[in-house]
C-alpha cells in the first residue's frame, strides 16, 4: 500500500531524495516499519545484541555504575535510553544494577521510543521494575537532569542523504521510477561547492556514493541540552566506521537476509552504518567530548564479559554452557559482532572519558557545513 502511495507521489512530484524515501518506509503513520509489528528476534527480521545474551545488559550495567561513579555520583539520576527495541536491554541493565548498586531504586528511566507497538512490548518486559519509567516520543520529551544514555543499534535507523559523483560534480541520490514503473536510483540536484562533501572525498572517482546523516545534529542538539545543563555521559553502540568513507552502506533485511531497499516499503528494515567520526564530531563542535569508539569486542572484553560467563557457566547445563561460549564469540568475534560494531561515548565537557575508554577524542570531521 505504501508502495503505490510513493510511486503515485514520485510520478505526480517526481523522484524523492533517499532520505525521503527511507523516512517513509520507516515512519509512515499508517504504513511504516516502525509503526507495525515487532521486528526483532528470531521471529522477526533482526537480532540485536542485547537479545542474543543477558550478558550485553549486565556489561552496559558495569558500564553504567562505572560512568555514574566518575560522573561523581549525582542524584537523582536519570537513565535515558533511545530506541529501547523489545525492552531487553533496559530490563537486563536494570536487574543487574539493583545487584551491584543498592541504591538503584532512586533512578529514573526515561524510554525515547517512536514504535507505538514496541512501546507496548516494553511495558509488558519492564512491568516488575520498582523505579519510575516513562515513554517520550523524542529525546526533546526527556527532562533535564544528570545524565546517562544509552542507544543500540539507534542511529543506524536514522535516515540518510546519499550523493554519486558524476562526471560533473557530486549530486544527490534520488529514488525515481523506471520505464516499467519500478523504483530505481537516479541522480538528482548537484551539490552546491562547499557543502556536505568532505574536502577530501570531493576528487573519488565517478559513481562514487557518500551517506550523510542529517538527524545526527538533531539527535546532538537534545544531547548538547541535556549535557550542558548537568554531567551527561551517552553510549552509541552501533555497527559503523570511522569516517568519512566512499561507498553505499544503505541496507534492507527481512527475515535476516538481505534484501532489496525498493522490496515492499514498510515491510522490510532500512538502515544505514553510522559514521562514528561524524556523530563524535558533532558533538565536539557543540563543546562536548567525544571518546572513542571503540570495538563492541573489546569494549565488553575489558567490561568483563568473559569473567562473566565463566561465573553463569558454573550453573549451567551443558547445552546452556554451549550457548553462552558461542554467544560470547557471537558478540566479540571480530568475524561477528566484535569489530563492526562499535561503541562511542559522548560526555559533558567537563568529564573525564569514563572507562573501558581512553583518552582518544574523536577528530573533528573534514566536513563542510551541511
Ligand atoms: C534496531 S532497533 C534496536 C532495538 C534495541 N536497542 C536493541 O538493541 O534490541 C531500533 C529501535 O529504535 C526505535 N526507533 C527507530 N527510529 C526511532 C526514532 N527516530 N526515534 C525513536 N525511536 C526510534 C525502534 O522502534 C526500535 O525500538
Amino acid at each position: 500500500m505504501l508502495e503505490e502511495q510513493l510511486k503515485s507521489y514520485i510520478q505526480t512530484k517526481g523522484p524523492v531524495s533517499t532520505r525521503a524515501f527511507m523516512e517513509a518506509c520507516l515512519y509512515d503513520p499508517q504504513h511504516g516499519y516502525y509503526r507495525v509489528g515487532s521486528p526483532i528476534g528470531s521471529e522477526g527480521d533482526f537480532i540485536t545484541a542485547p537479545e542474543i545474551s543477558q550478558m550485553f545488559g549486565e556489561m552496559i550495567s558495569i558500564w553504567t555504575v562505572l560512568t555514574w561513579q566518575m560522573m561523581g555520583q549525582p542524584f537523582p539520576l536519570q537513565i535515558v535510553e533511545l530506541g529501547p527495541g523489545r525492552g531487553t536491554l533496559m530490563s537486563d541493565l536494570l536487574r543487574s544494577l539493583s545487584r551491584i548498586h543498592p541504591q538503584s531504586e532512586t533512578i529514573s528511566v526515561h524510554l525515547v521510543e517512536r514504535s507505538d507497538s514496541l512501546k507496548t512490548v516494553q511495558t509488558q518486559i519492564l512491568e516488575g521494575f520498582e523505579c519510575p519509567i516513562s515513554w517520550h516520543r523524542s529525546l526533546a520529551d526527556v527532562p533535564s537532569a544528570p545524565t546517562i544514555l544509552i542507544a543500540n543499534e539507534f542511529l543506524d535507523c536514522l535516515p540518510i542523504r546519499q550523493f554519486i559523483k558524476t562526471g560533473s560534480g557530486w549530486h544527490e541520490r534520488v529514488v525515481g521510477l523506471d520505464d516499467n514503473g519500478d523504483f530505481c536510483f537516479r541522480v538528482g540536484s548537484e551539490v552546491p561547492k562547499g557543502m556536505i562533501i568532505p574536502t577530501r572525498l570531493l576528487q573519488a572517482e565517478v559513481g562514487s556514493i557518500f551517506e550523510f546523516c542529517p538527524d545526527f545534529e538533531l539527535v546532538m542538539k537534545d544531547i548538547h541540552r541535556l549535557a550542558s545543563q548537568h554531567p551527561f555521559a551517552g553510549l552509541f553502540v552501533d555497527y559503523g566506521f570511522e569516517g568519512p568513507n566512499i561507498g553505499e552502506t544503505l541496507q534492507a533485511v527481512k527475515l535476516h537476509k538481505k534484501v532489496s531497499p525498493f522490496m515492499t516499503p514498510g515491510e522490510v528494515d532500512l538502515t544505514a552504518h553510522v559514521d562514528f567520526t561524524a556523530f563524535g564530531a558533532l558533538a565536539v563542535a557543540n563543546g562536548l567530548k567525544a571518546f572513542g569508539p571503540r570495538d563492541q569486542g573489546a569494549f565488553l572484553s575489558q567490561l568483563g564479559i568473559g569473567a562473566r560467563a565463566e561465573i553463569l557457566v558454573q550453573s549451567a547445563s551443558e547445552e546452556q554452557a554451549e550457548k553462552l561460549a558461542s554467544d560470547v564469540v557471537r558478540l566479540v568475534a571480530p568475524e561477528h559482532m566484535g569489530s563492526l560494531f562499535k561503541a562511542l561515548c559522548i560526555t559533558s565537557a567537563t568529564l573525564d572519558a569514563p572507562p573501558p575508554f581512553d583518552q582518544k577524542v574523536v577528530l573533528q570531521n573534514d566536513t563542510s557545513q551541511n
